[in-house]
């Protein structure tokens, strides 16, 4: 194992990071506010809305996970409740449905773009109900990167008035028909963690669709502090909202967005290549014209009745001794011990995804040598074994 080690997703600086990181010094400004935060919110805002007739506001926060909190506490989420969630996501997309006190149901995926199923979504409405309970919300997940089936989702939402959580944590750069993921609801969430399409060094943002919903979430973001010359709290705050000096690097990273996506598409295109000529290998793209994926992490399916015998973790091992990284899909919701007494409607796809499915190494900053060692690493692991 001499060679570098080749990361799944590393963060990827653009060059100007440094420079609004060395302003906030400059200024005194090392504090949770300040001109960066500002400057970083007002990028982001003109990233998803300046091509849109939609209007929203950001409020940019410490992490994805805070924002999601956030969202809950603004739908008015309270123990006892229930809330739906797709079960194939990361354990932040569930986790603050917990923190409420409330309980998550989970749902299936459907397999054109792992994300929620519309028909076990309805089913599972349907059936809340007639238990007593109408769900409080839907937090439904752009994974991956590649859109969830946007209109089949909401008008099922709006059909029994549940407001939806549009988790684009991984999608920033995504579209469905021409419109950005993080605007096709009431709350949408963004991450800008480490490994994520572009990075704070850890940080989140709230999207909400009225100014004033962003200030009532940067009101709880910041301890919920009354008007008035004294400490006064007439609610329950959080210490949520973003560093100055992160949304210095963010203001950096928002000047290069456009790049990382083209880049993160190119590694995609890479392995549609690489696989088109290899069987029982199925490379996740998008269904049609209607999905722009940002193609954060690019992932694929194995079916090793039709490799030969090459299963999922096969690959994955080979490659871990060739020094380069791929992962497993997110382990459903429904399967973690945590959330063992949790429902569940499904029929298997998200099972079969996590048993099958490898993400690849996919970062933006991959060089030509590292995609060689990448393919020439797949492509023995796959001839070793036939
Ligand atoms: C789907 C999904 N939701 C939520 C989050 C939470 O974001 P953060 O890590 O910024 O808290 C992440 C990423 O970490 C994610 O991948």
């Amino acid at each position: 194992m001499n060679k570098d080690k080749i990361w799944l997703s590393s963060p990827h600086m653009g060059g100007t990071e440094q420079k609004f990181v060395n302003e906030a010094f400059e200024q005194n400004w090392v504090a949770p506010l300040g001109p960066n935060v500002n400057g970083f919110e007002n990028d982001v805002e003109k990233y998803l809305f300046s091509e849109s007739s939609k209007e929203g506001a950001v409020a940019a926060l410490s992490s994805g996970t805070a924002a999601l909190h956030l969202a809950l506490v603004m739908l008015g989420v309270k123990s006892g409740d229930e809330v739906l969630c797709q079960s194939m996501t990361f354990a932040a997309s569930a986790n603050p449905i917990a923190y409420l006190g409330a309980t998550p149901v989970f749902v299936d995926s459907e397999e054109e773009t792992l994300n929620l199923c519309p028909k076990h979504l309805k089913r599972a409405i349907e059936d809340r109900i007639a238990k007593g309970k109408k769900p409080k919300a839907i937090i439904a997940v752009h994974l991956y990167g590649m859109p969830y089936q946007v209109d089949k989702i909401n008008k099922i939402a709006s059909e029994f008035d549940i407001p939806v959580v549009e988790d684009a944590a991984e999608a920033l750069g995504s579209t469905y028909k021409g419109e950005k993921c993080g605007t096709f609801s009431e709350y949408a969430i963004l991450s800008f963690n480490g490994n994520k399409i572009i990075t704070t060094s850890g940080g989140g943002a709230l999207i909400t669709k009225t100014p004033a919903a962003k200030e009532k979430a940067v009101f709880l973001a910041t301890q919920a502090r009354d008007t008035a010359p004294h400490y006064q709290h007439s609610e329950i705050g959080y210490n949520y909202r973003l560093s100055n000096i992160s949304a210095g690097i963010g203001r950096g990273q928002m000047q290069v967005i456009d790049k990382r996506v083209r880049a993160r598409r190119e590694m995609h295109d890479f392995y549609v290549d690489l696989f088109s000529e290899i069987e029982g290998v199925k490379v996740h793209s998008a269904p049609n014209n209607d999905f722009f994926s940002n193609h954060w992490l690019s992932v694929v399916s194995i079916d090793k009745e039709k490799t030969g015998g090459v299963s999922r973790e096969d690959l994955r091992l080979h490659l871990e001794a060739l020094n380069i990284e791929s992962r497993p899909l997110w382990k459903p919701m429904h399967l973690q011990p945590v959330f063992r007494n949790a429902a569940f409607y499904g029929d298997g796809i998200a099972e079969n995804l996590f048993e099958n499915g490898l993400c690849l190494p996919s970062g933006s900053n991959l060089s030509q040598e590292q995609k060689e060692r990448i393919k020439n690493g797949i492509l023995s692991c796959l001839k070793e074994y036939k």
